[in-house]
């Protein structure tokens, strides 16, 4: 095996866990809609005036473990994309799969923004 195919095969694995992660963060924003939690965490980028990152875990109790996990889960989609399309851009060379991580980055900030706001409109 060389070593371009071992990293494509690395990029390609990377992607499904990437899916695989994406589909929880999904499913996990559906918890906070059953659960009524929506509104858990009135705030956003921050979460109670915290950077989000460095909201305190003893906090994270009742509805608000499910909207703010939810919203780690949607960033850490964010990061794994920005990662993904770096490794595309390095490793793939079909034209096509490069276009569709972008896209897929595109995808996302459209739907952070969306969650965003519906917290800052509600
Ligand atoms: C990867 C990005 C994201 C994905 C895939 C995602 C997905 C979802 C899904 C599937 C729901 C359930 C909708 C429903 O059942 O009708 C939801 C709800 C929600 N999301 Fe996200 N979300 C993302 C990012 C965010 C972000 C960044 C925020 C920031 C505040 C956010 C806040 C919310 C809120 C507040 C709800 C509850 C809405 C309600 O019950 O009225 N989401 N999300």
């Amino acid at each position: 095996m060389t070593d371009l195919s071992l990293s494509r095969r690395l990029l390609h694995w990377f992607a499904v866990f990437t899916a695989i992660f994406t589909w929880l963060a999904v499913i996990s924003g559906g918890s906070v809609t059953s659960r009524n939690a929506g509104m858990a965490v009135p705030d956003w980028p921050t979460s109670f005036g915290y950077n989000m990152f460095l909201f305190p875990v003893s906090r994270w109790v009742g509805p608000i473990f499910y909207e703010h996990s939810h919203r780690l889960m949607a960033s850490t989609v964010g990061i794994l994309l920005l990662a993904l399309v770096v490794g595309l851009m390095l490793r793939e060379p079909r034209r096509w799969v490069k276009v569709l991580g972008w896209c897929a980055i595109g995808s996302v900030c459209l739907q952070g923004l969306a969650g965003g706001l519906r917290v800052m409109l509600n």
